[in-house]
């Protein structure tokens, strides 16, 4: 079954807690957490005090995507905040190998994650180390960005990599999910979908959920009619 963790950026910023309860009560498997600090990437989210004040709020896990430019200098705070997988860019600054090294020691899950224009060879040699791999099919930065079908190949790549390697790693994909975007992503070996606007923008957030933890399962996959989306506006 496929996991689905939607991503608070396309939450309504008034009312987080709210919006937290919204996506565990439709069934989410994580929540997606993004924190980028105007440097990595041109935009600001949230920190970790945001991280801190939604934990008491729910069980769900947090899966914190950090698009900083020096991430060993926040882990600490983020796990004390309460995330649960914390993962980094392989672009950023610093040594990955420590930062994953230093989320292990913290006893979180670590990930590492890479741009659309970075290849796969490039954390190869993480893949021992980390519980999941997270695959940007837009450029970080913003929500609502179209999905680069270029980086379908990439998810076959890794997934290809991992079974030969008998790793137990979660493949991840963030930006531009929809339930098509996603069910490509699936087939090609993604275990986690991420997603924003897709979500967020819909009245019955459970039903697209349930329908896209079906993808990969048998179900869902062409036989099974979707139900009909309800945008919110
Ligand atoms: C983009 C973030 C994504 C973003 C995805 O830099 O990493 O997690 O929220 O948003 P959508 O699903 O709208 O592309
Ligand atoms: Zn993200």
């Amino acid at each position: 079954m496929t996991k689905v963790s939607p991503s608070m950026l396309s939450a309504d910023f008034s009312k987080l807690g709210e919006e937290l309860r919204r996506v565990e009560a439709a069934g989410a498997d994580w929540v997606h957490i993004d924190v980028m600090d105007g440097m990595f990437v041109p935009n600001l989210t949230i920190g970790p005090l945001v991280v801190k004040a939604l934990r008491p709020l729910s069980k769900i896990p947090f899966d914190v995507h950090l698009m900083i430019q020096d991430p060993i200098r926040y882990v600490e705070e983020f796990a004390k905040a309460g995330a649960d997988m914390i993962t980094i860019h392989t672009e950023s600054k610093g040594n990955t190998m420590k930062t994953i090294k230093k989320i292990r020691e913290l006893g979180k899950s670590p990930g590492i994650s890479l741009n659309p224009g970075t290849p796969f060879s490039k954390v190869k040699r993480y893949l021992d180390k980390i519980d999941l791999i997270l695959i940007m099919t837009v450029q970080p930065g913003f929500g609502g960005q179209a999905f680069r079908e270029e980086c379908v190949q990439k998810i076959s790549r890794a997934r290809k990599f991992i079974d030969e390697n008998n790793l137990n790693v979660e493949i991840v994909i963030d930006g531009g999910i929809n339930r098509e975007t996603g069910k490509r992503c699936v087939d090609a070996g993604a275990t986690v979908l991420a997603a924003g606007s897709s979500l967020f923008s819909l009245k019955d957030m459970e039903g697209e959920i349930t329908l896209w933890r079906s993808f990969g399962s048998g179900q869902g996959g062409g036989s099974v009619q979707a139900p009909p989306r309800t945008p919110l506006l």
